[in-house]
């Protein structure tokens, strides 16, 4: 053997040593679990595409934010299922909305203990299930932005600790953090999905939120998978608007973009792990090809080497469960 003689199997000898080697770390304070709450449902129902996902109605939110809590899970992400859609999403900032109901309950019972983070967006509300306003056969942003600002000042009334922006109409930070400021939510932060990709991996969440696009597809306002420059442009903008987490979305597929925005910003960077890589991984554990727990274990942890410091996904009940156990 030539010198020097490197051995790094000396510090993989044994169990004691591999944890004093580990560079990656991932706890349950790492995690945002993301609930959905239906207007007008009478009990749970399972989301067919999402194995062990299920909508709630306002009654049961209460009893799912306990257990989440109790799992140390810091913070949810909440999406709201309205009863009417229309061609101007009304329904988002209405004070008696769905999402506002749950934002306000979840504060009078639960108080600090949750961070409660509401997403922001148009296409569960409206009736072309796109993200922003229609005018003529267009995705008008900035009228768009205008109605977003209105969720997230009803979020922010309601209670919420952070607001989601998920439709990617340019502008909609500055606009929504202006519109915050002026009714004094200074304290309200901003997680934007900055690098919200155009994915297929968004698929079973459309079946889960009912937010399917009635025609055409969200080519004109998320990011191309193709573009990683451009990836750092929304990031960067975002930063510019004054956002207070940027978000990478989907995570499997854009580890690269991740790291990228580590390396170049020194802002929160949160990954979402969305529902088709979710639902991956569930249908072929059912199947017996992968083991679901070490499956989860591996994507999560390989989220958080990439620079994340916090991941949405669907898997933070379960992982929150094992990593206390473990
Ligand atoms: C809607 C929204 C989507 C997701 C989060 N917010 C769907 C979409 O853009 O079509 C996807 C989340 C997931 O797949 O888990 N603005």
């Amino acid at each position: 053997m030539s010198f020097p003689d490197r051995r790094l199997r000396r510090l993989r000898i044994s169990e004691k040593m591999r944890q004093l080697i580990q560079e990656t770390t991932l706890n349950p304070s790492d995690l945002i679990c993301p609930v959905f709450v239906q207007e007008d449902l009478k009990s749970r129902i399972k989301v067919e595409s999402m194995s062990e996902i299920e909508r709630l109605p306002l009654g049961d939110i209460n009893d799912e934010i306990g257990t989440i809590s109790d799992l140390n899970i810091p913070a949810i992400m909440l999406f709201g299922i309205p009863a009417k859609k229309d061609d101007e999403g009304t329904s988002s900032f209405d004070e008696n909305g769905i999402v506002q109901k749950a934002i306000s309950q979840i504060r009078a019972n639960f108080g600090e203990k949750i961070v409660i983070m509401a997403d922001v967006c148009l296409c569960q509300y409206t009736s072309s299930g796109h993200c922003g306003i229609i005018h003529g056969n267009k995705i008008d942003n900035d009228s768009s932005i205008n109605t977003l600002s209105k969720i997230a000042v009803s979020h922010a009334k309601a209670g919420a600790d952070t607001v989601s922006p998920s439709a990617m109409m340019d502008g909609q930070v500055f606009a929504i953090r202006k519109a915050l400021d002026e009714e004094g939510f200074t304290d309200v932060s901003i997680m934007s999905h900055s690098a919200k990709h155009r994915s297929s991996f968004y698929s079973p969440f459309r079946d889960a939120a009912e937010c399917a696009p009635k025609f055409g597809d969200r080519k004109t306002y998320q990011v191309p998978f193709t573009n990683a420059r451009e990836a750092m442009m929304e990031v960067e903008t975002d930063i510019n608007e004054g956002v207070d987490i940027v978000m990478i979305k989907p995570a499997l597929s854009y580890l690269d973009l991740i790291s990228e925005t580590r390396r170049r910003f020194n802002v929160p960077i949160a990954a979402y792990s969305v529902s088709g890589e979710y639902a991956l991984v569930k249908g072929a554990a059912k199947q017996g090809w992968v083991s679901e727990k070490d499956i989860t274990e591996e994507i999560l942890y390989s989220i958080k080497r990439a620079g994340a410091d916090m991941i949405v996904t669907y898997f933070a009940k379960s992982a929150a469960k094992f990593l206390q156990e473990s």
